[in-house]
This record gives C-alpha cells, sequence and structure tokens, in this order.
C-alpha cells in the first residue's frame, strides 16, 4: 500500500499519548485474542515479537508481485527497505498496531494501522497471492474496522497506488469512497486517497 510511504512520518511524529502508545500490553500485544476463527483454520489476531520474519516474509513477497508491474523495480527496492525492516515492523508491533491472517506456522495476511492527526488511518494491507480470494483480506479488514471503533475514531483513511486494480475494487467493496489523489513524480503512479466514515453500531 502507498499510503505505507507516511507510515515512518507517522512514526516519528506520534509522540503524542494514544491508546497505541500506552505500554500496557493491550490486546494486540497478548497473542492470545483472537479475532475470528474461520472454519479454514486461518486466524487473524494481533501479531506478536514470533510473527516477525513471516510479517516481514508477507512484504517482502507482495510487494514484489504488486508492485514491480506497475511502478518498477527501483519503487519495490525503496519501499522494501523504508517501510519492511525488522526495526520498522517490531516497532509496529510493539505498538499494538499489527495484525496478521495465520495458517497453521505461516503468516498468510498482515494489516497495519494508526493514528494520523484526526484520522486512522490503514497503512498496510497484505495477503500472499497464493491465498488471494478466500476472504483474508476481508477477515483483516474486519478486525482493522474494530480497532478504529474501539479507539473511538470515526473514520479510516488509506491509500493505494493507482494501477492497483485489485486493490481499488476490494476497498470499494468494504465502504472506501476516494478523497483525494497524490502525484509523487518522477514518473510514479499517483496515490489514491480514501475514506470510510464509521457509523455508531454500524456492523463491519
Ligand atoms: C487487496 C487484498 C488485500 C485483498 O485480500 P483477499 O484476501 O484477496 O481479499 P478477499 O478474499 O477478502 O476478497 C477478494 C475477493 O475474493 C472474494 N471472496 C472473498 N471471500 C471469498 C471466498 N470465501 N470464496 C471465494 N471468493 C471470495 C471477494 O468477493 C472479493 O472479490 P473482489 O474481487 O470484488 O474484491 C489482496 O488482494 C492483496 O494482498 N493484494 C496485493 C497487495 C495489495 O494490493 N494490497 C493493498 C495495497 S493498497
Amino acid at each position: 500500500m502507498i499510503a505505507a510511504n507516511r507510515e515512518d512520518e507517522l512514526e516519528a511524529a506520534d509522540v503524542s499519548p494514544t491508546p497505541d502508545d500506552d505500554p500496557t500490553p493491550g490486546p494486540t500485544d497478548s497473542g492470545t485474542r483472537t479475532d475470528t476463527q474461520p472454519t479454514d483454520g486461518v486466524v487473524v489476531r494481533g501479531a506478536v515479537g514470533d510473527d516477525l520474519a513471516g510479517v516481514l516474509s508477507v512484504g517482502h513477497r507482495t510487494w514484489l508481485a504488486t508492485y514491480e508491474p506497475i511502478a518498477g523495480p527501483e519503487y519495490v527496492a525503496m519501499g522494501l527497505a523504508k517501510w519492511w525492516t525488522s526495526d520498522v515492523v517490531t516497532d509496529s508491533i510493539r505498538k499494538g498496531r499489527t495484525l496478521v491472517a495465520v495458517q497453521g506456522d505461516e503468516v498468510v495476511g498482515v494489516a497495519t494501522f494508526g493514528p494520523q492527526d484526526e484520522s486512522f488511518v490503514l497503512w498496510k494491507l497484505y495477503v500472499l497471492p497464493g491465498h488471494h480470494g478466500h476472504g483474508i483480506g476481508s477477515r483483516l479488514m474486519d478486525a482493522v474496522v474494530e480497532r478504529a471503533r474501539e479507539n473511538e475514531h470515526p473514520r479510516i483513511t488509506l491509500s493505494y497506488l493507482e494501477g492497483n486494480q485489485q486493490a481499488a475494487r476490494f476497498y470499494a467493496r468494504h465502504g472506501f469512497v476516494e478523497t483525494h489523489r497524490e502525484t509523487p513524480g518522477s514518473g510514479l503512479p499517483e496515490s489514491v486517497w480514501m475514506v470510510r466514515e464509521l457509523e455508531k453500531g454500524e456492523p463491519s
């Protein structure tokens, strides 16, 4: 997700007390909380330290498959070096801002989120290519919506890279509408920003 281009800024700037900054282990830190336990054996839960290698693997495999065709190998290399390092992922896990979808011992999907200004931003949503179309992305999205509600955020924002039709369709189906675009220059595709308003009591 190109929205991740601000995740490092968020992590750097996010010094105000927020629920995610609370050092007290929350439900996502425990590793015991289960958001969904579907019959196919995929479990969505808060990531723990032992998930680090699996999270990194999902990032590296999905970034290559997703972005090389639409943004090129240099963009992929830049993104992996910037947003999928052990330090960045560990920090997000420690803050309770990473969710994983796990099948057996394998991490097959990842979502990360966090506050920025008035918004709750979904920074990353990635499912391994071989696991697409089985509802894993939807379960991760449901869990992110639940986290946003728990933190009393009225909306979720995100962005995807123009040309990522799979993401565009998925987010539209999950109630997101386009708000604006950012042009990065250097011949890279635009970032398409979207929002989903969360009504109180609305099912995810
Ligand atoms: C976008 C992404 C996260 C969606 O994850 P996913 O696990 O494939 O999502 P789902 O399976 O919940 O939904 C995908 C489709 O499968 C269908 N589907 C969901 N559950 C299904 C099931 N049990 N059986 C069959 N089809 C199903 C949905 O109807 C959906 O249709 P759509 O094409 O209209 O969206 C995933 O495709 C991905 O990781 N893409 C590459 C990375 C990427 O672009 N990430 C977003 C960056 S901004």
